[in-house]
């Protein structure tokens, strides 16, 4: 396994998961119920912006480095600005950046649970260092795609996951419906959610068709890519699927997706796109 996030965080495609994520929880904690959050690939939890892998990169300039500078009209966008804001590190500059893990920690309550597993030993002992004083979480250094069939359901019985791999190897589509199909049928009532990236968009297709075939329920979609579909640079935008979204989440994520293309937009206009991979035969909750 080759893949190192610290080289990616903060970038536009995580701008997207992790200000969607915020959305999320935003409604999910609407209701005054703990619920648990679930990670099958979590990372290392937080990132260092003057690390030489950042440095290297220089990836967040197209990310979270533009949207540092907005005023947020979004609820979404501010409760996610809010706790990159909030972090110890970044008091005078913008110095960490929160994986995932750490950002639904930021926006969870005392009550609620963070279920994580992570593969790599040396990213799982970092999640486990950054969570050592907070009760609420729980670190597995084990297999993600197999701890989706262990894990589940959690208690307490709400709750989000979250399936974000790397997409290192070329079956990693069919891993996530797949993944996402086996999360259905442990957990009924979780919300499901999975990032991916967008780079020619034809390769889309039979994930998405796969989703439709899976059992899920209604199948929510945002979508935002910063260049042209045929643009030959490798990552041209991201996109994810949420399965059984909390009520109200749609319209959270049109605005979101929105305020999001506007900052982090390069040279042509930016494609956003929320609609529904698979349409709830009921309303969402
Ligand atoms: C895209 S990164 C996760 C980033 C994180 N979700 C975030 O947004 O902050 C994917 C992670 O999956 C880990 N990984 C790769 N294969 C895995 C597997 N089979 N099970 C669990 N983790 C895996 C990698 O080490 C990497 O840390």
């Amino acid at each position: 396994m080759n893949y190192r996030h610290a080289y990616h965080a903060g970038n536009f495609a995580d701008v997207l998961k992790h200000a969607v994520t915020a959305a999320i929880l935003l409604r999910m904690r609407a209701r005054p119920k703990p619920m648990c959050y679930l990670e099958s690939h979590a990372g290392a939890g937080v990132y260092r912006l003057d690390a030489p892998e950042a440095r290297r990169s220089r990836e967040a300039d197209g990310g979270i480095l533009r949207m540092i500078p907005v005023a947020p009209h979004s609820d979404a966008l501010a409760a996610y600005l809010q706790v990159i804001a909030a972090l110890p590190e970044n008091q005078a500059a913008l110095l960490a950046y929160p994986g995932s893990p750490l950002l639904a920690a930021g926006l969870l309550g005392d009550e609620d649970r963070v279920v994580l597993t992570e593969a790599v030993p040396e990213e799982a002992d970092a999640l486990r260092r950054l969570f050592r004083h907070d009760e609420r979480v729980a670190v597995h250094c084990r297999d993600g795609w197999e701890a989706l069939g262990a894990l589940l359901p959690p208690t307490p019985r709400r709750g989000l996951l979250l399936i974000d791999p790397p997409y290192e190897a070329a079956d990693d589509f069919r891993k996530v419906a797949a993944g996402l199909a086996l999360a259905r049928r442990r957990w009924p009532v979780g919300v499901l959610s999975a990032w991916y990236p967008i780079k020619d968009r034809r390769t889309l297709r039979p994930f998405h068709r796969e989703l439709e075939e899976a059992g899920l329920g209604g199948v929510l979609r945002v979508e935002l890519s910063v260049r042209p579909d045929d643009n030959p640079v490798s990552l041209n935008g991201s996109g994810m699927v949420i399965a059984s979204p909390p009520w109200g989440l749609e319209q959270d994520l049109r605005e979101l997706v929105d305020e999001l293309g506007e900052s982090l937009r390069e040279s042509a206009p930016p494609r956003c796109l929320v609609d529904w991979v698979v349409v709830p035969a009921t309303e969402p909750r």
